[in-house]
């Protein structure tokens, strides 16, 4: 039940040394090349990191809130070509990052987006030109995010969803706040 799924996915930011499988990752990358795409044009484009020092310096992409991708078993960067879709890349990348979120909770791993937009690395410049360095990206290229997943090493309580009576609006007269 996709219910059930999404009450049990939670950002998971510590995890435990046991290694993700090769069957489970491939899981997971196949159900993101599921993720539709705008006019089906596929610019989405994944990189796998698995190398322990290469997480490491990763985690330090921008100056907070990645810190969790060194403890994680491996990560993903979900990337985009721009010369493909230049209007609806980060869509396409966010809907694929989504999917990717689900599978890894589907096979109980924890995982956590890191996000890349308006981000600083420490040496001043942009998490998005250190990312194009640390990848060796072409400029047409786009980090939408880092997605660090691993065994989780932290319980979650179930996911509580946004108020229905204040976010969904069923009538025209209503008010939108
Ligand atoms: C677009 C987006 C960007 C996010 N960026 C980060 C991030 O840079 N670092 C981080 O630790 N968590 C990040 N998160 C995770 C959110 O903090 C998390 O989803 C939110 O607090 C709700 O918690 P939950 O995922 O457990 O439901 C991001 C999530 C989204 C959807």
């Amino acid at each position: 039940m996709l219910l059930e799924l999404v009450e049990k996915r939670r950002s998971i930011r510590k995890f435990t040394e046991e290694k993700v499988s090769d069957e489970d990752l491939k899981e997971i990358l196949t159900i993101a090349l599921h993720a539709p795409t705008a006019k089906n044009r596929n610019p989405v484009r994944y990189i796998v990191i698995r190398d322990k020092k290469r997480l490491e310096e990763l985690s330090n992409f921008k100056k907070n809130s990645a810190k969790f991708i060194a403890s994680a078993d491996l990560a993903l960067a979900v990337v985009t070509d721009t010369d493909i879709a230049p209007n609806t890349n980060h869509q396409d990348a966010s809907i694929a990052a989504t999917f990717i979120l689900l599978a890894a909770a589907d096979l109980d791993l924890g995982a956590t987006w890191a996000n890349v937009v308006d981000a600083r690395h420490e040496s001043g410049i942009s998490a998005q030109e250190f990312l194009h360095k640390f990848f060796d990206l072409e400029d047409k290229f786009d980090v939408e995010c880092i997605i660090g997943i691993g065994h989780p090493a932290e319980e979650k309580s179930e996911k509580v969803p946004f108020e229905y009576s204040e976010n969904v609006f069923e009538d025209l007269n209503d008010k939108v706040k």
